[in-house]
């Protein structure tokens, strides 16, 4: 077993993954992977919350992995797999729901964000933070590195663990979030919380056309002598240093200052992408490393399962 600590993150496979997800979680999965035991995955389940088209879960599924290798996750170092492929987090997330009350979980922003948006929730948004918790805690994972709007899912995680903990005895550990404060809300190109439902993303796979549109539709109000929503970008590609330099010797250009900042995104994106291409054209070796991961994690959770259904009374035959 390793003496390292357990490091556990996912990303939806909704769409494609912006600079925002990037700078907020997906950076500190690769920096880590060497200090931690690393364990990141798809979570196409949560995905199943907002996605019935087979086709493009799918396909959005397999992106996410080419995704994971494309920003430089080593499969020698970071074990990746699909979260369906440890169905033991549903049996967890029920057991979950029978200890949890529904006051409690209506408090949680993103269910009450949906609810505000369409009355006719399904009951799947509603327990996302429990199949959440179920994921983080069967792995008794040390540290899950999010960004800020996941903040609450990782308390709503820790508040289960130690009310199981209290009910039942010692069995999960209390995992800690890895927020990194100055990225933890990346802004979009609108100045609002970059998001795929706010349509307001530079994606982290863009092409060099795609980099230039996004660029150029970043909003700017006349009259500034730095463009904020331009600069926010920016900041965080080059050390603030630097940029303060730049964006006083050209103060007020800011057609200028946005063809810097394309320049800049094609370089931090370009070696990503072409990384992402050479992943792309070895499907098989893809689906072996997700195979493996599958199996590791699945030996894993097995453990942790037969500890979990005996404190609680499962009478359970192997
Ligand atoms: P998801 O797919 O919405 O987002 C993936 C990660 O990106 C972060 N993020 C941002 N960070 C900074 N600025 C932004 N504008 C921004 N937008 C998104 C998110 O905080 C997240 O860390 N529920 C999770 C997936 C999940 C999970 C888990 C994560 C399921 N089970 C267990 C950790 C542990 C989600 O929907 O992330």
């Amino acid at each position: 077993m390793s003496a390292k600590k357990v490091l556990l993150s996912g990303v939806k496979p909704t769409g494609r993954p912006h600079v925002g997800n990037y700078f907020g979680a997906m950076k500190q999965f690769v920096e880590l992977q060497d200090s931690y035991e690393s364990r990141i995955f798809v979570a196409n389940l949560h995905a199943l919350t907002t996605c019935q088209d087979k086709v493009e879960l799918e396909r959005n599924t397999q992106d996410v992995v080419l995704d994971y290798l494309g920003i430089g996750l080593d499969p020698m170092k970071t074990t990746i797999y699909y979260q369906s492929d440890v169905p033991h987090v549903t049996e967890l997330a029920w057991i979950f729901e029978c200890i949890t009350t529904m006051p409690y979980l209506m408090r949680a922003h993103a269910f009450k964000d949906a609810e505000a948006k369409n009355k006719e929730i399904n009951i799947g948004v509603f327990n996302y933070p429990l199949l959440m918790a179920a994921d983080i805690l069967v792995q008794d994972a040390d540290v899950v590195p999010v960004g800020r709007d996941q903040q609450q899912h990782i308390e709503i995680t820790r508040d289960i663990a130690l009310k199981f903990n209290r009910m039942y005895g010692e069995t999960f550990k209390i995992p800690e979030p890895l927020i990194l404060e100055n990225v933890a809300t990346v802004l979009g190109t609108d100045g609002q919380k970059m998001s795929k439902s706010y349509n307001n993303t530079i994606p982290l796979f863009a092409s060099d056309d795609e980099i230039e549109s996004a660029v150029m539709g970043i909003v700017t109000d006349s009259g500034q002598d730095i463009p904020k929503n331009v600069y926010e970008i920016h900041k965080l590609l080059k050390p603030e240093r630097e940029l303060q330099k730049l964006y006083a010797e050209k103060k007020g250009q800011y057609a200028e200052l946005k063809k810097e900042l394309i320049k800049d995104l094609k370089n931090f994106i370009g070696p990503m992408r072409a990384r992402r291409v050479e992943w792309e054209s070895k499907p098989e070796e893809v689906e072996k490393i997700m195979s493996e991961g599958g199996k590791k994690m699945r030996k894993v959770v097995h453990e942790k399962m037969i500890e979990v259904r005996a404190k609680v009374g499962l009478i359970h035959n192997e």
